[in-house]
């Protein structure tokens, strides 16, 4: 099936078609939100099934195209916000879906990735500078310079852990916002869940952490912490 572009399929879809093997082209665009299938006009009556279905395909598709953790306006600009001057790093940060949002309104970031995922057609395309460093590498050398390291969707092995209490060794000051699941699930490991205390930020809580929006069958959430 030829590639079909998001906005096409919302408007042309029709519930009787097959949708096995559909292939979604994700533009090089920041979403404003999750589309939502569910409100489809053409779903009077909701069939629960086939709109879960349709999501499961543009996950999949998001993910081809480089974006695990769903980013979106509608919690990057209240987070730009809530960055306002602050210094920042993203380790893992794959094509740069986050940084590439983050550097278009401003933010002083940098994005760092080991390139390990790197190899498909679309992931040979980082959207945004991405510097080819691992996550370690990358605290140590801008790690004493920053207020805030990012990271989103980890790998579930020990890097996030290490990054985690090098970060606290040189800069103690500094804070964390993790993007992924908690204990047992498919991001970082659990000595890295065992050490990451939450901070109390209400502002972070009910204006960014509140809107980001999470896949079904995903427990993804954001949390703003340090290394203890
Ligand atoms: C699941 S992807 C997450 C990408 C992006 N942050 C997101 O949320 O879509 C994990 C990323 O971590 C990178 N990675 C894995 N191990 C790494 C390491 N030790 N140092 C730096 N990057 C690493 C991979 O290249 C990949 O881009």
């Amino acid at each position: 099936m030829n590639a079909l572009k998001l906005d096409k399929l919302f408007y042309q879809l029709k519930k009787t078609d097959d949708i096995s093997g559909l292939n979604i082209q994700i533009e090089t665009k920041i979403p404003e939100a999750m589309p939502d299938f569910g409100k489809l006009p053409i779903f009077e009556e909701i069939d629960k099934q086939y709109v879960r279905r349709l999501e499961a395909c543009l996950k999949s598709a998001y993910q081809s195209a480089g974006m695990f953790g769903f980013v979106s306006w509608k919690w990057v600009n209240p987070f730009v916000d809530w960055i306002d001057d602050k210094r920042c790093l993203e380790i893992m940060a794959g094509r740069g879906w986050l940084t590439y949002a983050l550097k278009q309104k401003g933010v002083n970031v940098v994005g760092t990735d080991n390139y390990s995922w790197f190899g498909s057609d679309l992931w040979n395309v980082p959207l945004t500078d991405i510097l080819a460093l691992d996550a370690v590498d990358a605290v140590r050398t801008y790690g004493k310079d920053i207020d805030l390291l990012i990271c989103s969707w980890p790998w579930l092995d020990q890097t996030m852990y290490q990054v985690a209490k090098l970060l606290s060794e040189i800069n103690p000051s500094a804070r964390i916002v993790y993007i992924g699941e908690g204990w047992g699930g498919l991001t970082a490991d659990d000595h890295f869940h065992q050490h990451f205390k939450e901070i109390k930020d209400d502002v972070f809580e009910m204006r960014v952490k509140s809107k980001y929006e999470q896949w079904d069958m995903h427990q993804d959430h954001m949390m703003l912490g340090r290394f203890i």
